[in-house]
Formats: structure tokens, sequence, C-alpha cells
């Protein structure tokens, strides 16, 4: 939980400068045949002990507007460790990912993490709400970090949690609410600041299958409704059958 705090507090810092560059990006008309991201060759050794490991051994993809895409794989297969790049976290050891026509493999960390914080959107296995605060005060946080002007919260945060289905839990703090609606608020959190693309790593792996179900209704809602391309990983079957595109990863690789 700590880096998170640490994360959030640097956010802060820095969210007003970024807030016209995202505004203008979200302006831009969308091609829908014009991919948003394109990752070409991509390889990723981590250096660790004496051998290097190598976890991406030249992946290639392309996310189109609007696409539901998963990456499906064993565990250890590199599902995260590609997601993380996708996202600007990480940087490739061989090969080119551009995100919206930006050279992520080129860029710096502090670039990066500028066009990360008004462009994408994470969702994480397991919620990452604060524990403290109403699901319209997580969802606020959001808009606040991501400098989004205060006189448009009320209406923005409203509308994320009512498109999640959760106007009526609105002041229920984190423990006051099931896995669902936990993961529900999460979706809330990670689409208040317009992004045009939202990365989950697992985000049903800790649901039943009725309420992983529910989370693949509202991930297609939002993409209909907020224009949003999502990106995720999983190990549920039953969750590919709504994907557009199922990369399916082996040891590095698609196959
Ligand atoms: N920072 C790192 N340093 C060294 N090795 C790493 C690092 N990150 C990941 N790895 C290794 O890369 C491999 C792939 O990890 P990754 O987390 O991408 O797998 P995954 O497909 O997401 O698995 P899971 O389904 O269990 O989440 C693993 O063997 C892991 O140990
Ligand atoms: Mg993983």
């Amino acid at each position: 939980m700590g880096w998170r705090r640490n994360r959030k507090t640097a956010a802060e810092s820095e969210a007003i400068e970024v807030h016209t560059q995202a505004q203008e990006a979200a302006a831009t008309a969308v091609d829908p045949a014009k991919p948003l991201l394109v990752v070409e060759g991509v390889e990723r050794t981590f250096q660790t002990g004496g051998q290097p490991l190598h976890v991406l051994k030249g992946i290639h993809m392309e996310l189109l507007p609007r696409q539901l895409v998963m990456l499906r794989g064993r565990s250890g297969s590199g599902k995260t460790t590609l997601l993380n790049m996708i996202g600007g976290l990480d940087q490739p050891s061989k090969g080119t990912i551009f995100f919206h026509g930006m050279p992520f493999h080129d860029m710096s960390d502090d670039q990066r993490t500028k066009v990360r914080r008004k462009e994408i959107g994470f969702i994480f296995q397991a919620y990452a709400l604060m524990p403290l605060l109403s699901a319209y005060e997580n969802v606020e946080l959001s808009l606040r970090m991501a400098g989004v002007p205060g006189g448009e919260w009320k209406a923005r945060v409203e509308h994320c949690l009512e498109l999640v289905g959760l106007a009526k839990r609105m002041h229920h703090r984190p423990f006051e609410l099931s896995g669902g609606e936990q993961q529900r608020v999460a979706i809330a959190k990670s689409i208040a600041h317009r992004p045009s693309l939202l990365l989950a790593d697992e985000p049903t792996a800790e649901l039943d299958s009725q309420m992983a179900a529910q989370i693949m209704s509202v991930f297609q809602t939002i993409i209909r409704t907020e224009q949003v391309t999502i990106c995720m990983t999983t190990h549920d079957p039953t969750i590919l059958e709504v994907a557009d595109h199922v990369y399916e990863m082996v040891d590095g690789k698609f196959i």
C-alpha cells in the first residue's frame, strides 16, 4: 500500500500541468481503423542474479479503438510484464511500442508518466481502493490527481458511479461493499479522467462467476459509452467469449 500512497502524492503535484494536454488529446477525433497502440518485436529481459531471464520474446500486437482485447496464458508466461509495458510502467529491452503515435520505448519515465496519467486507466486484481474513503471520494480522488477542475468533479463522479451501477452505494466505504461492488468502484475510478485505454490485470480473479459476468458487462458498457479500449488479462475461459480479440501467450510469445 505504501508505494501507492507515494505515487499519489507525486501525482497530485503534477496534476494541473498535464490536464490541458489531456483535454487536447480527448478532443482528437477517433479513427476506428487506426490503432491506438502498436507493439512490434517487443522483448523484455530481466537481469536477476547472474542469468538474464528472457520473459517476452518478440511480441507483436495492436489495439484498435473501442476493442475489448484479452491476454491469456499460464502463470509466469509474461502477461503482467506485457501489460506494464503497454501502460508505460516499464520499457522493452528491444522492440517498439507506439501509443497514439508516441514512442513509449523511447520516452523518459517522466514523459510516460504524464501520458499515463491522462490517457490510461489501470484496474488491478485487488481493487486498490483507499479504505477510509467512500466510493464517491475514491472516484473523486482520481479526478483530483488528474488535474480535472473541481467544478467538474461532482457530475463526473456521479456519472461514473451510475455507469457501473453503484449510484445507490456512493457513500459506502470499501468494507461496506461486496467484492464485485468494490471492483466496480475501481472501474469507475479508472475511467473517471476519461482515458482512451483501460488496462486490467486479472480484474475478475477474485470474483465468483456471476460477479465476473457483471464486470464484463460493465466493461462492454463503458467501451460503448466512454469510447475506451480495454486490454485485460484473464485465466477465465468463460470470459474469453466476450473478447473482440484474444492473444494467447505461451512462454513469452503469442501463438
Ligand atoms: N521485475 C522482474 N524481475 C525479474 N523477473 C521478473 C520481473 N517481473 C517478472 N519477472 C518474471 O517474469 C515472468 C513473467 O511474469 P509475469 O508477472 O509477467 O507473469 P504472468 O503471466 O502475469 O503470470 P500470472 O498469471 O501468475 O500473473 C515470471 O517468471 C517472473 O518471475
Ligand atoms: Mg500476472
